[in-house]
Order: structure tokens, then sequence, then C-alpha cells
């Protein structure tokens, strides 16, 4: 049984998280709006990202605002989320984007700015672009290695689980709203398919999902003892 992104789709549209970086269903996708969200999302939880990200954008409003501000307001606007790295990246990439004239559009060209990995240039790309790629974060390697039964253990897996979450993209169902369903893989990872006492009764999934048949859901992924 190959899981359906109809059905997951479906799950969401029902179920969505409303968070403030999420455009209403319809509503159009601000490029700013979603790689700033990443970016905090990186290091901070969801809950702790919310005030701050509004504040964030209260001040800086769009990313010729961000760019053109002085290094040591936005190092201002950024204590308490860690890393100063981070922001440094963030000031460079905007000043590059503004310089561009917009964000690129695609992952390649997004993962050629400044403090944006492979992660990150994917949830742009599908999120913001509709572009046909899946982000790979920790809740998607864990509804993956569930679904598929990934046994091998983290980090060796990851090149697997990168690959087998590429392949949702393609269903047809999927490719037709990318954005939508990177973000309702990160709910599902979220609030069903959790690390402890997954709800695998109310998931879309259940039927497909092979570490559930085989009773193993909530030791998958495994971690290689460090
Ligand atoms: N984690 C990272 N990106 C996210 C998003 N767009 N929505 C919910 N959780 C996330």
């Amino acid at each position: 049984m190959t899981p359906s992104a109809a059905e997951l789709l479906a799950w969401y549209d029902r179920h969505r998280r409303v968070l403030p970086w999420r455009a209403a269903p319809g509503e159009a996708r601000d490029p700013y709006r979603v790689w700033l969200s990443e970016v905090m999302l990186q290091q901070t939880t969801v809950a702790a990202v919310g005030p701050r990200y509004a504040r964030f954008l209260a001040r800086f409003p769009t990313v010729g605002a961000l760019a053109a501000a002085d290094w040591a307001e936005v190092a201002e606007e950024w204590a308490g989320l860690g890393y100063y790295a981070r922001a440094r990246n963030l000031h460079a990439c905007a000043q590059a984007v503004a310089a561009a004239g917009g964000f690129p559009g695609e992952r390649e060209g997004l993962a050629a700015l400044p403090g944006i990995g492979p992660y990150t240039a994917s949830a742009v790309a599908a999120i913001a672009f509709d572009a046909p790629v899946v982000p790979v974060d920790g809740n998607v390697e864990r509804v993956t290695a569930r679904l598929h039964a990934v046994e091998e253990p983290l980090p060796a897996a990851k090149p697997r689980l990168t690959a087998l979450a590429a392949g949702f993209m393609a269903d047809p169902a999927a490719r037709a709203r990318p954005g939508d369903f990177a973000q309702a893989l990160f709910d599902l990872g979220a609030t069903v398919c959790t690390p402890r006492n997954p709800a695998c009764g109310l998931c879309p999934w259940r039927g497909p999902c092979v570490a559930r048949r085989a009773g193993i859901a909530e030791t998958l992924p495994r971690k290689a003892p460090r």
C-alpha cells in the first residue's frame, strides 16, 4: 500500500496548525516571511519563535528593510535567539537578496545564499514557491523512517531518508501543493507521529505505515550511540 498524498493533504486541511508565519489557505506566500521563520525555527521551538517573529517583522517588514538596517539593530533584535553567526548570515542574506531584486525561486539558487543550507533551501522553495521538493527536518525524518520502517540508525540513514522523502513528490497530489505537503509532514510529525506515544489511530497514513504494522513505530528512527 503506498501512502497517498491526497489523504495527508486532506488531513492537513482539517487539522493544520495556525502559526504566525503561515499564510491562510489561498493567501499569497511572502518568501521573506517564510525564510525568516525557517531561520528562526532552526534553533528555537515553535512556541518560542511566535512572539519574536512578530516583533522582528514589525521592525523589519521587508527584506529591503532588513538589508538596509545597521548590523547593531539586527543584533539587538536577535538578542536571545542564539548564535550571532546566524544573525550575521541573516543580514548578509537579506543584503544579497535585496541586491538581486528578490529571492531565487528554486532550491539551488536559495542554497547559494549566506546561511541557507539544504534544509532551509528546500523549505523556502517548497513553502514560498511551491517547488516540488521535500524539506527534511527531524519531523520528516521520523515520519519517513516509520512509514518505510527504516531501521538503519541516524545519522547513517540520512541519505536514504532524504531520498525516500523526495519520493513523495512522485505523487501528483503532492506535486500540486508542495508547500502544503511539506507543512503537512511537519504537522503530522509534531502532533501525531510524535517521538513518544505516537497517536497512530489518528494518522492519515496508518494504513501504509510499515513500522506501525510491525509494532515498532515508537522505536524509529533509531539513533547510533554517540
Ligand atoms: N518547523 C520548521 N518549519 C516549520 C513550519 N513551516 N511549520 C511548522 N513547523 C516547522
